[in-house]
């Protein structure tokens, strides 16, 4: 029997996170944590882990994504089960957690988060906190089937997960917070040939009018859906920062800002609703 040191060490895949890559396939393999591969490189790895590590490793070559293979992806505190209906979470989108988390509401403040993919962003606040009446919307119904399990797995049951396009499935509703990680890629961005996101959902990465199309429209139905002070942050691609405050500030929000990720790219803007009368955009 080939021992850890020596799968790791013959397992070619392409890649800038290759050897994480390996690693993580093998330890799922073997059933054990990463933690094992590195203390006890000497030890055998049995036949049958053997044939599953390679089999994954063959889709993993075919530019299968790490976490479809595994079906799952870590995200916040969170072990959140992914399929190809749903992206795969990014810990950029962690940053807007962090924003939402900032800000000063209620404790059964009522929350918004549109496009909730595999519900990694609502799941997040509701595990932060348990009170927040939170609410989370997609247009796919195969993404809301794996948010939902993920929620009851997860035991934070306390999100509603509603099916339609952005604002329709939530009516007349008013929230203190929306937050969105929308579709804000261009068509024709060459970003869309690299890495894992030729293996996502299209429709939830590309949007028309250089990827701004999705973003404008948040913005501009948001203040329908604010009480007076309530807050709307962004997730945006890095060259849209300024493009998204604009947008913000000619809808007549207060207090617009851009965030930065750790790699000091403004990637989550905002601003405040103080507007008692709201207009149509
Ligand atoms: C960039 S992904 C974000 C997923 C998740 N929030 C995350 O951060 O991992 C955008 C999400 O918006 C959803 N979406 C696209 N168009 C939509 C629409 N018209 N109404 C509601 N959701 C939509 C997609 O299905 C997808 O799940």
């Amino acid at each position: 029997m080939p021992t850890i040191a020596e799968v790791l060490a013959t397992a070619q895949l392409p890649g800038d996170e290759a050897r994480r890559d390996a690693q993580l396939l093998l330890c799922r393999a073997l059933e054990k944590p990463r933690t094992h591969l590195l203390a006890w490189p000497e030890a055998p790895v049995p036949e049958n882990s053997l044939r599953r590590f390679e089999a994954w490793l063959q889709r993993r070559r075919e530019g299968e994504p790490i976490a479809y293979i595994l079906g799952e992806r870590e995200f916040w505190s969170l072990t959140l089960n992914v399929t190809p209906a749903t992206l795969i979470p990014r810990a950029d989108t962690e940053r807007l957690v962090e924003v939402a988390l900032a800000q000063a509401l209620a404790g059964d403040a009522r929350i918004l988060d549109l496009g909730t993919g595999s519900g990694a962003i609502a799941l997040a606040l509701a595990s932060e906190r348990p009170h927040w009446q939170i609410t989370a919307v997609d247009v796919s119904e195969a993404a809301l089937q794996v948010a939902r399990s993920n929620g009851l797995r997860l035991a934070l049951p306390q999100v509603r997960w509603l099916q339609g396009s952005w604002f329709e499935p939530v009516g007349a509703e008013q929230f203190h917070l929306i937050a969105s990680n929308p579709p804000y890629i261009a068509d024709d961005d060459p970003h869309l040939q690299a890495g894992d996101l030729p293996r996502e959902p299209r429709a939830a990465l590309v949007a028309a009018d250089r990827g701004l199309e999705d973003l404008r429209l948040l913005v501009n139905a948001s203040p329908a859906h604010l009480f007076a002070g309530g807050v709307l942050l962004l997730e945006h691609g890095y060259e849209q920062a300024s493009a998204v405050r604009g947008m913000l500030e000619a809808r007549g929000f207060g207090q617009v800002q851009s965030w930065h990720d750790l790699g000091g790219h403004e990637r989550v803007s905002g601003g405040v609703w103080t507007e008692g009368e709201v207009t149509c955009p």
